[in-house]
């Protein structure tokens, strides 16, 4: 996110523009912490995780007496566009924004998630990603050694495209994702004996999956295969934080630009994205209720490295 929040600065003034953080997301926006901003304001922020701005959930925004409150403080210094980094929660508070007040507003998707639609990935996926793939392959060593089965649960909220990229970058033996369900027999397609004898095995399980995450998976698999002696890590929080990826720096680079050009082209109400390498604004309409499908040939290929 400092990558975005850093270009987004720097373009405006590039464009000749005055420019505000707004502190603590729309938290700080109702209670006026808007700081104005310049180059020196985003120094040496591109390597840095977190966002020097800083976030936070408001459930006061979500009321009109604290929309009220936000775009008054906006007002007063004469803000007269908005760049929202976040994900649907966001987008949907800078629609409400755009709809009551008329403030124009574009949307910079960020989320670990990357279940965004109008754009193939979102901030922080990529590092989130690495982030996991790096504690899997140290999880490999002990499961090879000792001959274990790990199930590794990662996070993606209701989305199973993290826990997808690291299964097949990570070699899993295979991946639960909330997006297919109904996965009948799968402890004996895994477990049996017919199955090729395998000395360990990582299984991937994102947090939001049908059966109830990583622990409740290896507790089955325990009850019925009692020779079987799982083991369970959730790597959680991990995920979030740490220097991005360069691929994270040049995603977040390019949408923070592309949303300031954007607003000066006069689009509102829109998130910008990345489809095809190309940036792409999506109808906020569309981004915050449309779904991004998991990619079925990803899958598929978990099975087919399987064999
Ligand atoms: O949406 C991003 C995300 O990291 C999800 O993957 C996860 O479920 C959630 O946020 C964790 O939220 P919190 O930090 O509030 O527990």
């Amino acid at each position: 996110m400092n990558a975005c929040i850093r270009a987004v600065v720097r373009t405006a003034i590039y464009h000749k523009i005055e420019i505000y953080g707004v502190k603590r997301g729309f938290e700080g926006m109702i209670e006026g912490d808007i700081h104005r901003m310049n180059s020196n304001s985003v120094a040496n922020i591109i390597q840095r995780g977190g966002t020097i701005l800083k976030t936070a959930r408001s459930k006061e925004f979500m009321t009109e007496e604290g929309r009220k409150k936000a775009a008054g403080n906006l007002r007063k210094l004469g803000i007269e566009g908005l760049v929202c980094i976040g994900g649907n929660g966001s987008f949907t508070g800078a629609l409400k924004l755009h709809e009551e007040y008329g403030i124009p507003c574009i949307g910079a998707p960020g989320t670990i998630d990357n279940d965004l639609y109008g754009t193939d990935y979102t901030i922080g996926f990529d590092t989130a990603v690495n982030t996991a793939l790096d504690a899997i392959d140290r999880i490999r060593d002990t499961a090879d050694s000792h001959n274990r089965t790990f199930f590794v649960e990662v996070m993606g909220r209701d989305a199973g495209f993290i826990a997808l990229q690291v299964a097949l970058s990570g070699g899993a033996e295979a991946v639960f994702v909330p997006e297919v369900s109904n996965r009948k027999d799968w402890i004996d397609k895994l477990f049996s004996k017919k199955r090729r004898k395998k000395s360990f095995s990582i299984i991937i399980v994102a947090e939001g999956e049908e059966e109830g995450g990583a622990m409740v998976l290896a507790q089955k698999v325990k009850e019925k295969y009692p020779d079987i002696d799982p083991r369970v890590s959730i790597l959680g929080h991990i995920q979030r934080g740490g220097s991005p990826s360069s691929f994270d720096r040049v995603l977040a680079t390019r949408l923070g630009a592309g949303a300031v050009e954007a607003l000066l082209a006069g689009e509102t109400n829109k998130a910008c994205g990345i489809v095809n390498s190309k940036l792409q604004l999506t109808p906020f309409s569309e981004a915050i209720f449309k779904t991004k499908d998991l990619p079925e040939d990803l899958l598929r290929l978990i099975k087919i490295l399987n064999v």
